[in-house]
Order: structure tokens, then sequence, then C-alpha cells
């Protein structure tokens, strides 16, 4: 409920607004039903009589939506999942004011008649002003103005990626951060913790795309996937083709202990490592490489020796970018070129990969390549920056 109040407090209110004229309608339906259908000058029905139980209705009803949380991620469900939510409301209502009921023994023997009534009556009408209502709000709330996006990175790529939205006249509502240790936000957006405010984000605030950016498809929770599914909300990847990072060292005071850098998962790597490769034994000038990968995104260091990477994104230029030593590593993101030259005999490469050997995943013919990169339409950052 806090995360429905913090995204979308009116929609959420509108809902709990419905659900009591859904009651109340309910029950004057069920009032209206049980005056035709017995014998009231017998049974003498007063409304007053009945009144207090109605009041009593509404409260539990209020009780049961917040403490049970029963318009959980309303906007997302389907027809199945409304009826069984609806369901689940309806009765934990009716048990609450049956014991309210039974221990005040509030009500006339009549109000048991309408009671019944008015909640199977509540039920039909909670599914189908739920649905109605969804389908309302989603085409009052549809998009067309400035597309809005959730962005999805890691804080070290925080600043960029919004720039490179921004740039491009996305206006990003709120960043979803994978943070290394304390991380940095942004004041001027607003920040999603957990999973679960992701999806209530997506679910209750009107955004037109995820974008993720620095980050390997495998980094993106099923629950924002099956929420971007459910409230049809794209996502999509704005990458950058490279980085270069600062591999964290810890130098020792006196040099001859020499230094230890290290890289942690999640942290300082922007993909789950599914692999670990390294090429050794390479005598000078020997060229290595001349592929790319689908899917792959990987990260190079050389702790020994000197190796050039020459990258390619299938336009004229090419860049190099030189592993000298252990601070520098070299994240590559899927879909470039690349060759590798031994600048020193017996350097060391070393890669983190974030998916499996698989050679299928390869492309080793330039030609394709360049196919490829025609083909292929993922909105990209600064390009080879
Ligand atoms: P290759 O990718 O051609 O090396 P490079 O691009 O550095 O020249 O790989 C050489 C061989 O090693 C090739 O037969 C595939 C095999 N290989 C594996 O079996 N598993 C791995 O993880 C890697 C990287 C390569």
């Amino acid at each position: 409920m806090k995360n429905q109040l913090r995204y979308g407090k009116l929609k959420y209110i509108s809902f709990v607004l419905l659900n009591l004229l859904c009651l109340a309608g309910a029950n004057m339906l069920a009032a209206w039903v049980y005056m035709n259908t017995h014998n009231t000058r017998r049974h003498r029905y007063s409304y007053a009589d009945h009144w207090s139980i109605v009041v009593f209705m509404l409260v539990i009803d209020v009780f049961i939506t917040i403490a049970f949380n029963t318009l959980n991620r309303v906007l997302m469900r389907r027809a199945l999942k409304e009826l069984v939510e609806s369901i689940k409301h309806v009765a934990l209502s009716f048990v609450l004011l049956a014991l309210v009921l039974f221990t005040t023994k509030l009500g006339a023997d009549y109000s048991r008649f309408t009671v019944y009534l008015a909640y199977i009556i509540d039920l039909i009408l909670l599914v189908g002003t739920h649905i109605a209502w969804k389908e309302l709000l989603r085409r009052l709330l549809k998009r067309g103005r400035t597309p809005t996006a959730l962005l999805m990175t890691t804080d070290k790529f925080l600043d960029e990626g919004i720039d490179t939205l921004t740039k491009s006249g996305v206006d990003v509502r709120a960043i979803f951060l994978l943070k290394a240790g304390k991380g940095q936000s942004r004041d001027d957006i607003d920040e999603v913790q957990t999973e679960d405010e992701a999806t209530a984000c997506i679910c209750w605030t009107p955004l037109d795309r995820v974008y993720i950016y620095g980050l390997d498809h495998q980094m993106i929770p099923e629950k924002l996937k099956h929420a971007c599914e459910e409230m049809g909300v794209a996502i999509d990847f704005v990458d950058f083709e490279y980085r270069i990072l600062e591999l964290k060292t810890v130098a020792n005071e006196d040099p001859k202990y020499g230094a230890l850098s290290f890289l942690e998962g999640k942290r300082d790597i922007p993909f789950p490592i599914r692999r670990v490769y390294w090429i050794t034994q390479t005598e000078a000038d020997q060229h290595r490489g001349f592929h790319a990968h689908k899917q792959n995104c990987q990260l190079l260091f050389c702790p020994h020796g000197k190796i050039d990477i020459i990258l390619d994104d299938g336009s004229n230029e090419k860049k190099t970018v030189t592993l000298d030593g252990p601070r520098k590593g070299l994240l590559l993101m899927p879909g470039l070129w690349r060759e590798m030259v031994w600048r020193e005999s017996g350097s060391v490469l070393c890669v983190l990969a974030s998916e499996y050997y698989d050679e299928k995943e390869y492309i080793r013919n330039y030609d394709e390549f360049i196919a490829y990169r025609n083909r292929e339409t993922l909105p990209r950052g600064d390009g080879m920056t």
C-alpha cells in the first residue's frame, strides 16, 4: 500500500472510493430486493436498523483494503486475477463483519438476508467496475506527451544514462539503481529502491518505456519484466559501446609488496559472470579476436603486460584501447567487432563474460557483422566515445 500511495496516490484513492460506492450501491440494491420479495408488513423492514450495519460494512471495507493490501497492483490484474482478488476482498470483509455482528449482536434478523445479498452484488460490481475503471484510466492517461521513462542502471552510469535519454527528448520520471556500495543518486529524480517499488512505479505511474542503460539483459528482474508486459510498457536498451573502467586497487605502502586489484560482481560488473577465461603465453605482435558477440557482455583486463584492443562499430572509425596494467578494465557491450594485438610478449588477457561459451552467439565473418549492425535497431548512447 505504501508503494501504491507513493506512486499513484490519486489513482489508488479512486479505487478505494469506487469500492465504497460499489458496497453502498450493493446495499441499496439488496434492500430493494428484500422489500420486493418479502412481506414487509410482517417483517417490518426499517432502514434505520440496517444503517449502522452498512456503516460497519463501509468501515470494514476500507480496513480490509489497507490491512490486506487488496488493491495491490490492481492496474496490472487480468480478469481472472481481478476475480480472485475481489473474492478475497469480499470474503475477508464478510468474515470481519460476521465477527463484529456476532460480538455486538447488532442488527435485526432480516439484515442477514440483505448482508448476504449485498456482498454477492458487491462482488459482481467490484469485478465489473474495476475492469471498466482500469480501462478508462488507461485511456485517460494515454501518453502522447513527452515520452516518459523509468531508467534502470548502476550508479556508475547514472548521469550519462540520464543525459543520453534527456538529449533524445525522454522525460526520466524515476530511476532504479543497482548501487555499488553506498552509491550516488539524484535529488531531482525519484529513486526506486527495490524490485517491488519498481513494479509499483510501472503499475501506477504513466510510463512509456523502461530503459536499461549499461546493463546486461540478465540483470532485469523477472518482476519488472512481468510488470512491463502486463502494463504494456516496452523495455529498451540504450547502450554505449564500451567503457574504460578504473579497477579498484589497494597499493601497499611498501612497493615491494605490490598492489591488489579486485572486481566485485554486481557492484563493479553490470552483468552476471557466467564465464571467466584468460589468454597467456602469447608472443608480441600476435593478433587474436576478429569477432563480435550478439549477446555476450565482457569485462577485459590485462594484469600483466600490454595489449591493444581495437574496436570497430561498423563505421569507418576504429578505436584502440590499450590495456597496460592491473588498474584498467574495458567493459564491452555486445555488437562490437574486436581485434586484440599483443604489444608485449607474455601479456595476460583476462576476460569476465556474461554468457556461457556458445559458438552460435559469435559473429566471425566481417561482412556478416556489417549486415548485423545494419539490421539491429538498438538505440545507442554516445556511440564509441
Ligand atoms: P577464440 O574465441 O577463437 O579466441 P580468440 O578470439 O581470442 O582468438 O577461441 C579459441 C578457441 O577456444 C575456440 O576453438 C573456442 C575455444 N573456446 C572455448 O572453448 N571456450 C571459451 O570460453 C572460449 C573463449 C574459447
